[in-house]
């Protein structure tokens, strides 16, 4: 199926997500004059955004109803702006929420005449056109708001449909929080660089660069497992071996990452609501 990009869409929230969204649509392709944006108080470079691509941002009523409603605000929002949502509603009208937490059951009860709901969580390498999404649908959805909803967020990375929304808060744990997994990654390399006698500027240079590389690595030989990769730098009796049987002890990342992602998802429940 081609792409379906809506003849109506609605963002509201333009902060940091909704403004890497509504940059990635707009570089997709998608016609600006298609788009309304709601914003109380939006940032100075999103009021140049808009004014340079002729995108309507807070235009007065009365509102056409939109082909798709994306929700960017913060979820501790949802309650005030609902009442204000309404008015962007049509029967067909796909609501593409991107709130961390909310459940579509959440959205639904908020907005009783939303006909076809997706939430997702995105990441933030979302800004650079690099973010991956988990999305689930709920059970009124059509084959054509689906395919909208994966055209819309595949404009700022990868997306991951799942069965069942259950899992959203292990994509969170996975995905969501895990961009500052990898900055700490880069930030304990610099840390043992120092100890191991650099100073500190140079360990923090080698260290980024290196999780740069190799993200970008990982990034183009999409074909080699993560695993495949790690062991094509590895030589047998080599440093990176050394290092690597401390890495992969029993009580290594792999049992640290574990207890880590647990510790999100379980936060990423009790937020929930
Ligand atoms: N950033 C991430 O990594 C990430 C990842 C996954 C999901 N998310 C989700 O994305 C959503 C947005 O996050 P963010 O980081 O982009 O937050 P943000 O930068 O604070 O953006 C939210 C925007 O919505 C605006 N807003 C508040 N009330 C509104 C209303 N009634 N109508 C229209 N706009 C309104 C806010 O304005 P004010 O600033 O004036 O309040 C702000 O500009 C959140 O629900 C978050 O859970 C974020």
């Amino acid at each position: 199926m081609t792409p379906t990009l809506p003849n109506a869409l609605t963002l509201i929230g333009a902060g940091r997500m909704g403004g890497a969204l509504l940059r990635g649509w707009l570089d997709l392709g998608l016609a600006p004059a298609n788009v309304l944006v709601i914003d109380p108080a939006p940032a100075a470079d999103m009021q140049a955004l808009c004014a340079s691509k002729g995108v309507a941002l807070n235009p007065a009523p009365p509102y056409r109803a939109a082909d798709v409603l994306v929700l960017a605000i913060k979820p501790q929002m949802l309650d005030t702006a609902a009442s204000e949502l309404s008015v962007h509603l049509g029967a067909d009208t796909l609501v593409l929420s991107i709130m961390a937490g909310k459940t579509i059951a959440d959205i639904a009860a908020r907005l009783p005449a939303a006909s076809a709901i997706v939430r997702s969580m995105p990441n933030t390498p979302a800004a650079v056109g690099r973010g991956v999404t988990g999305a689930v649908a709920s059970a009124s959805i059509s084959p054509l708001q689906r395919n909208c909803a994966q055209a819309l967020l595949s404009a700022v990375g990868g997306v991951v449909w799942l069965d069942s929304e259950d899992l959203i808060d292990a994509v969170t744990a996975v995905s969501g929080s895990g961009p500052a997994y990898v900055f700490l990654l880069a930030e304990a390399m610099t840390d043992a660089g120092e100890k191991a006698g650099l100073p500190r500027d140079i360990a923090a240079q080698l260290a980024r660069a290196t999780v740069e590389g190799a993200g970008e690595l990982m990034y183009r030989e999409q074909e080699t497992s993560p695993a495949q990769l790690r062991v094509n730098v590895t030589s047998p009796g080599g440093t990176t071996a050394a290092a690597l049987g401390v890495l992969m002890a029993d009580d290594g990342m792999t049992e640290l990452m574990t207890r880590a992602v647990a510790a999100a998802k379980r936060r990423a429940g009790e937020l929930s609501g």
